[in-house]
């Protein structure tokens, strides 16, 4: 799948790697299964690591090849790589909801530790393509989209693992040509996450506005993200030891950026409404509601999408990020607008009997 270019930037020469099979982590996950889908359209040979928990239903029956492991065990990494053969790696697997920072750090770091480990320990090590977020560089200004070289300041457990994780990769590049995605807020079909902004629209017409005062979003529909990620592995300039800020790091967003207000107007209309009543929660109030997600998690033993952490980076500004880079070395654009994205989303919800 991937040509034979020399990097952007400066890297080592990657070789041809067109008939390299790829191996996906997060195979089962929200993006992992429409990358999968991908690539299998691509004509890849696929690998996904699984855990022995993880629905396995869709991968199995688009015939792949499944391995289990966790990704935190370098040994089982190490096994998913010789036994995939892979030339390429999507490290996905993560955690974006989790009981605690040990818990997020362990995974999010720890996987890419392991992950990065393992490929560097390859005698021919396979391209690995890092999939991290926005939430590892921190907010943004409201008028002023981040870009890959600013410094890095996450405001959640979350993001500080994220960025660690990050760090984990850059640890290893100069053995193994890496490249890293930040994504913003992924949405598509099959996305429980933003599913939690389309439902109290759909079924109150209402919009919840956490806080007070103008911030502003990037945000990427999944199917444009899989594209950035496949460009990112086949031309992406690679992670350097020492290398300027930002190097190797892709942003990639929808063009738009809308305000709270504007993406409930957005979304309102993607379900077919007229609009939705905004319902500002103060601050104090929306900090409560998480600290009692944060109970509820503990008493399921399982995190839920309103939480603490949550809540931090909700309450900490703009969440936006420049595409300049990932358009300009990489050709990558999104295919649709953020309207037409939002409304086939909100019809797959309707299909699916999830609003
Ligand atoms: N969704 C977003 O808005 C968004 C935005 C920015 C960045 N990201 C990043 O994109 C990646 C994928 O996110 P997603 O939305 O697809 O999340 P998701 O639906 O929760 O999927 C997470 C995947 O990671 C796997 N996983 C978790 N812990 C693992 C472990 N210890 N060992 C092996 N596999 C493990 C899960 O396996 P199981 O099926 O077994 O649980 C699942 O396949 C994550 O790294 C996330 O941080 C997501």
């Amino acid at each position: 799948m991937v040509g034979d270019h020399e990097p952007p930037g400066g890297g080592t020469r990657i070789k041809a790697r067109a008939a390299q099979p790829v191996l996906v982590t997060g195979a089962s996950g929200f993006i992992g299964r429409h990358l999968v889908r991908r690539m299998i359209e691509r004509g890849c040979r696929v690998s996904c690591l699984v855990r022995a928990s993880s629905r396995i239903d869709e991968l199995r029956s688009a015939g792949v090849q499944l391995i289990t492991g966790d990704v935190t065990d370098r040994a089982a990494m190490g096994s998913a790589l010789e036994a995939s053969q892979a030339g390429v790696v999507f490290h996905l697997a993560g955690l974006v909801k989790a009981l605690g920072e040990d818990d997020f750090a362990r995974v999010n770091a720890g996987g890419v530790e392991s992950v990065a480990a393992a490929c560097a320990d390859r005698a021919d090590p396979p391209v690995l393509v890092v999939v991290s977020s926005l939430a590892a560089a921190g907010p943004s200004a409201v008028d002023r989209p981040r870009v890959e070289g600013d410094w890095p300041t996450p405001v959640s457990a979350y993001g500080r693992s994220k960025l660690a994780g990050e760090q984990a990769a850059a640890r290893y590049a100069a053995k193994l040509p890496t490249s890293i995605v930040r994504p913003p807020i992924v949405f598509g079909p099959g996305d429980r996450g933003t599913l939690q902004m389309f439902r109290p629209i759909a079924r109150l017409g209402i919009h919840v506005v956490p806080g007070w005062g103008e911030r502003r979003f990037s945000l990427i529909h999944v199917t444009d993200l899989v594209e950035g990620l496949l460009l990112a592995a086949e031309k992406g300039e690679r992670l350097h030891p020492g290398g300027a800020p930002g190097q190797g790091v892709y942003f990639m967003a929808a063009q738009d950026e809308p305000t709270y207000a504007q993406l409930g107007a957005a979304l309102a209309i993607a379900l077919g409404k007229k609009s939705a009543t905004l319902v500002h929660l103060p601050g104090p109030l929306v900090r409560l509601v998480g600290l009692c997600g944060d109970a509820m998690g503990r008493i399921r033993r399982r995190p839920g999408w309103v939480n603490s952490d949550k809540i931090a980076e909700a309450l900490a500004g703009s969440w936006t990020c420049s595409s300049l880079k990932a358009r300009t070395q990489l050709g990558w654009s999104p295919a649709a607008a953020l309207a037409q994205r939002l409304r086939e989303t909100a019809q797959w919800y309707r299909q699916a009997g999830w609003l």
